[in-house]
């Protein structure tokens, strides 16, 4: 009998499939309709969710979208995740634009730390990018998330060669004097039949540009770690360089990740169509102990993958939480 891996112990909860930029890469056909408001699990249901998969091994949560910021009771949320036993690491994956008026109150809250997607440092690219010319609040929200001490801050950017490899050299730069990590993440398709082949760059390349600009990198271990990216620095910099590299390399039996969807379905892995109707069942009036056998299938369906399943047609970045 297949073994239950006992490493699968990080959440990322997507509290929302809205969002207020409309990054080309994150949904490029709109396959998906938003889903019902009275589908979304509120705050008590989503705690009551989180607590069982605390009991079942989960100890980092990661709050995720659509736009986590968008959610109109977002800092309640995180007050009550804090308060749940067992968590000890709880951060949040941000577009940046609702940061800097927020951070302090997310902090205050409980929240330990923030990734925050920038995929330029000019604000035309910003706009072709992100469809917003907001660029400089995504600024302020990474400055205001350093100074209230949401740390590590981490900066993602889908590098897409059509769109803005010619942005990497000055984000790289960012890490020289400001203490982030950035991050440069190869594009995923959301399923084969939408992959823009032009677009994709492989990190080795992405990583050779950084070098020809900053030097060579050396690794470099990062705190809170245990995610897809590999860490390293340039000579004498603050911050640090990581890449995430899910589509040139698989990195299958070290993932630790569940997915819930705002609707409570319940996902093994970001590429396989299986999942599990945790908010239905939770929503039918289940027991704590049914809840927690379906969670308990979930981790075993996880166990069993060694490599990505690449039958899946389409999914949706901003459904699933990315
Ligand atoms: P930490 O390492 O804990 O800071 O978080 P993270 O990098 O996992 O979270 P974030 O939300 O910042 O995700 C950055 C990128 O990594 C996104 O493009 C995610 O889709 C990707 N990613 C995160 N986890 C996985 C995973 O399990 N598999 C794949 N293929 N990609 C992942
Ligand atoms: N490929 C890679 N990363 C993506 N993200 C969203 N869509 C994609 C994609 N198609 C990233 C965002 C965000 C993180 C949660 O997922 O940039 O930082």
């Amino acid at each position: 009998m297949l073994m239950r891996r006992t490493d699968i112990d990080y959440l990322r909860l997507s509290v929302t499939d809205r969002c207020n930029l409309h990054c080309i890469y994150c949904n490029p056909l709109d396959q998906q309709g938003l889903t019902d408001r009275a589908a979304m699990l509120s705050t008590d249901e989503i705690c009551r969710v989180v607590r069982l998969c605390v009991e079942s091994g989960v100890a980092r949560v990661r709050l995720t979208g659509g736009e986590p910021l968008v959610r109109s009771d977002i800092v309640a949320l995180v007050r009550k995740l804090a308060g749940i036993k067992g968590i000890t690491d709880l951060s949040l994956t941000t577009n940046g634009i609702l940061l800097a008026s927020m951070a302090q109150a997310l902090k205050d809250a409980g929240l330990q730390r923030v990734n925050v997607s920038l995929d330029a440092t000019e604000g035309q690219c910003f706009r072709r990018m992100t469809g917003s010319g907001e660029f400089a609040r995504v600024l302020d929200g990474i400055q205001k998330a350093l100074a209230v001490g949401l740390a590590p801050v981490r900066i993602n950017c889908v590098v897409l060669r059509t769109a803005n490899l010619s942005q990497v050299a000055n984000l790289a730069e960012m890490s020289l004097h400001r203490p982030v990590s950035v991050r440069f993440i190869e594009y995923c398709p959301p399923g084969a039949k939408v992959d823009r082949k032009d677009w994709y760059v492989p990190n080795e390349e992405v990583r050779r540009l950084v070098e020809s600009h900053l030097g060579p990198l050396s690794p470099a271990p990062a705190t809170q770690a245990g995610g897809p990216a590999l860490y390293f620095r340039a000579r004498g910099a603050l911050g640090t360089i990581g890449f995430i590299s899910g589509r040139s390399s698989t990195f299958c039996r070290r993932c630790s990740r569940l997915r819930l969807t705002c609707d409570g379905r319940l996902r093994p892995c970001l590429h396989c169509a299986k999942q599990y109707g945790l908010g239905t069942l939770l929503r039918s009036g289940a027991s704590d102990n049914a809840l927690l056998i379906l969670i308990g299938r979930a981790l075993h369906e996880k166990s069993r993958y060694t490599k990505l399943d690449t039958t899946l047609e389409c999914f949706s970045m901003q459904h699933v939480g990315g």
